[in-house]
């Protein structure tokens, strides 16, 4: 399937994830805070790994591939949007709070679990790489 098909089976997905569950209204209202004990999970992992290729198949659909909240299934979710991995709000957090996060999901944002810790790890360290522009 080419990228552009793939994109907007995520929307479909996406779409119907939230018409179906509810999601984005009833469970993820106001601020999304990881446990205490998750804050302080020390990153054991350097690099990026193959977090690039992780990203594009994995959560650019909603976050974009530069990581700024802006792919192409985002328009079709309701708030909170995916998350600008840029923004001062998500790169103040400690590598802990980012790995609990995409673990465990909240609403539309799926959990990641089934990834690989190393390769989460991996993401979260992509995500630092992001500057803000
Ligand atoms: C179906 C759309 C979707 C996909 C795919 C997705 N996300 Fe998300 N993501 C979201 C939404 C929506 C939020 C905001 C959730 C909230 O605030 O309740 C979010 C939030 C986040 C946050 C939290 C930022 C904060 O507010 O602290 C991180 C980190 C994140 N996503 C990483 C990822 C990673 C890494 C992937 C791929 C492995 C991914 N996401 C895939 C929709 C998505």
């Amino acid at each position: 399937m080419s990228a552009f098909g793939k994109s907007l089976t995520a929307v479909a997905a996406a779409a119907a994830l939230v018409a179906v569950t509810g999601v984005g209204a009833a469970s993820a209202q106001g601020p999304w805070a990881a446990p205490a004990d998750a804050k302080k999970t020390t990153n054991p992992v350097k690099g990026i790994g193959n977090a690039k290729k992780s990203v594009e198949t994995n959560c650019a659909s909603c976050h974009g591939a530069g990581g700024r909240g802006d792919g192409p299934a985002a328009a079709a979710l309701p708030p909170p949007k995916p998350a600008n991995w840029t923004a001062e709000a998500v790169q103040k957090q400690t590598d802990g709070e980012i790995f609990w996060k995409i673990s465990n999901g909240r609403g539309a944002m799926p959990p990641w679990k089934h990834l690989p810790e190393k390769e989460r790890w991996e993401l979260v360290n992509f995500i630092r790489s992001l500057k803000k522009k």
